[in-house]
């Protein structure tokens, strides 16, 4: 029998969101308060709503956390246990002279020290700045720049980036290693092993409010460097609703979020919104294969999965035969986010898994679920799905910026400001942050903006909308890079390609790729003295997945004797990239305006 999701008559008797229509009129976002059962004389801080609350509702021996690692490591944590170590971070954070408002980064594998010490942090009044580790000595070096981080948390493993940098870095007084061997350290940091610490069973939680900062994560854009996308506590309204209504999370779900907390879907969903649920997570710290990811299913009996397309399409690769050798009957609801999901792989799952994945929209800016497919409502393959109720969505046409009224005209996504989860500003930089703002006043301030029910918020993205209100995505409006649902700038590669002794000067688009949607793909010119070869190629690929990431390392770096230019001298990165995708170059002259 298989079992559907978005069997209209079952989905809606089963689900938490009942009939999207329903739930778009008298929509209030005072509903997420029902949702938590909470009284508005509680502390908001979710540090202390993912950890003492549920204690405190007697949930205190739920399992709150399934870790596995590489081999057969495996743990298991109740809440009780989030709470006291989490705790103990606080504490520790605290003792060490760390404040609110300080920025802490964590820096590590996803550990179990990675979960408590991001709610610690938060229970204590900090900032908690993820960054994903595998970024290397330049990438981490910007971000904790301009955050003006002041601790970074991290592991035996990763804390020689940290001390290749640590001297440009003169705000950051903090070093702590969290896992590794104590006698390793270098002069000035600390270790701390929460595992081994005495559990910590009071905390003073920091009284923060809504508007707290809480979580800064970095994204990247297609100029400059990238930006810090700044959240509050109250985001927790966002994210509890969307997780309730979206993944659609009951008491005894057994849910596994798979992204790593570098990235928001790894924060607002692999942490927040279930946790703040009281669900059971599971999390899985190590490499991708098909059968290591059924096998977790299987033994963990997972009944909701979220995930991203170029893991649906790596499991799509290996087949459906693969799936077969495993009991997967545990499911019950699959969601994908992250990158265009294709109607193909939509029917796969649905073939495979007797599910198909619901694909949903959203970015490190808006904090939660944008626009999404909901169980209960007819999916349309290939489609985003419909605005989450209480957002307010459109396609702007790409010159005016007013709202397309015509079915199936591609436009820019935009959304009202105001939602709970948006982000209140870019570290650092308010221009930037007014300039996501069609109709932005001059000048205005973050808070200005965000309060202001005229404007639009412009994501950066482009679809179109049918005539049922259905989204499909286009493509993104800008140069950014999506590689396996992580975004990479191109000014960061070609900043960092230039470092290179060979290079003179450079270019990084994003060129097709089946699994991954896109990957680097560089071109470059070299210096005097430089000649092409493979060596220096993958010399080159090095270079920069150390530096930056394996992500932003180029697959393919194409030499050139120059590169096409405006004439102002911009490098036309659309041009080698409409030739690369094999799109009408067209018009030169309409490349050049920016
Ligand atoms: C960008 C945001 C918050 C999710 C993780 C990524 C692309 C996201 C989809 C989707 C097509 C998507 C967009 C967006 N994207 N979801 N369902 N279909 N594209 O967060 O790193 O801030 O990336 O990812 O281009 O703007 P992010």
């Amino acid at each position: 029998m298989t079992r559907s999701a978005h069997d209209s008559e079952k989905g809606v008797a089963l689900s938490n969101i009942g009939s999207y229509e329903e739930r778009l009129e008298n929509f209030d976002w005072g509903i997420a308060r029902e949702v938590l059962s909470w009284s508005d004389d509680e502390l908001l801080n979710i540090g202390a709503i993912c950890s003492d609350r549920i204690c405190a509702r007697g949930h205190a021996d739920k399992v709150a956390l399934i870790w596995e690692g590489f081999g057969d490591r495996k743990s298991t944590y109740t809440f009780r246990d989030l709470k006291v170590r989490s705790n103990g971070f606080a504490q520790f954070l605290v003792d060490q002279g760390v404040a609110p408002g300080d920025r802490v980064c964590l820096f590590m594998d996803k550990i179990p020290s990675l979960y408590f010490s991001f709610l610690g942090v938060l229970k204590m009044g900090g900032i908690a700045q993820p960054l994903f580790c595998a970024f290397g000595d330049e990438s981490l070096e910007v971000r904790l720049a301009s955050a003006g981080t002041k601790a970074i948390l991290t592991t035996q493993k990763h804390v020689k980036k940290v001390r290749k940098i640590m001297e440009r870095l003169p705000e950051l007084t903090h070093v702590i290693v969290v896992q590794g061997n104590p006698e390793k350290l270098k002069d000035g940091e600390v270790f701390f092993d929460v595992e081994s610490a005495p559990p910590v069973e009071e905390f003073d939680v920091y009284r923060s409010g809504p508007e707290t900062p809480s979580v800064l994560h970095y994204t990247s854009g297609t100029t400059g460097q990238p930006k810090g996308a700044q959240h509050v506590h109250g985001s927790i309204w966002g994210q509890v609703l969307t997780t309730s209504w979206v993944l659609d999370l009951r008491d005894d779900d057994v849910y596994w979020c798979t992204a790593d907390p570098g990235w928001v879907t790894g924060t607002s969903y692999g942490i927040i919104g279930p946790w703040a649920l009281g669900i059971t997570q599971c999390v899985l710290d190590s490499g991708f294969t098909s059968s290591r990811w059924y096998q977790f299913i299987q033994d963990n009996r997972v009944t909701v999965w979220y995930s991203a397309p170029t893991a649906i399409r790596s499991l799509m690769r290996d087949g459906e035969e693969v799936a077969r050798g495993y009991d997967l009957s545990s499911l019950r609801h699959l969601a994908s986010v992250g990158e265009p999901l294709n109607a193909e792989a939509v029917v796969w799952s649905e073939k495979t898994y007797g599910l198909p994945f619901l694909d949903t929209f959203w970015q490190t800016e808006t904090g939660s679920i944008m626009i999404s497919n909901y169980p209960g409502m007819t999916i349309r393959p290939g489609s985003m799905g419909k605005p989450f109720p209480g957002i307010t969505a459109a396609v702007l046409d790409l010159k005016t910026h007013e709202p397309i009224e015509e079915p199936g005209n591609v436009g820019l996504i935009a959304f009202r400001p105001g939602w709970p989860s948006m982000f209140r500003e870019y570290r650092n930089q308010p221009d930037v942050y007014r300039g996501k703002f069609a109709g932005a006043p001059d000048g205005a301030a973050p808070d200005e903006l965000r309060a202001n029910p005229d404007l639009w918020y412009v994501s950066g993205d482009r679809s179109s909308i049918d005539a049922d209100g259905y989204y499909w995505f286009v493509g993104r409006d800008d140069d950014v890079i999506n590689t396996g649902g992580h975004l990479v700038g191109p000014f960061e590669i070609e900043s960092a390609l230039v470092e290179h002794e060979a290079i003179a000067e450079a270019a990084a688009i994003g060129k097709p790729d089946k699994v991954n949607m896109e990957v680097v793909k560089a071109f470059v010119t070299l210096n005097p003295g430089y000649e092409a070869s493979g060596d220096l190629e993958l010399n080159v690929m090095n270079f920069i997945r150390k530096k930056l990431s394996p992500l932003a390392m180029p697959q393919e770096i194409e030499y050139m004797d120059k590169l096409p230019k405006t004439r102002s001298g911009k490098i036309l990165r659309r041009y080698l990239r409409a030739i690369e995708w094999g799109e009408e170059v067209g018009d030169l002259s309409t490349l050049e305006d920016d």
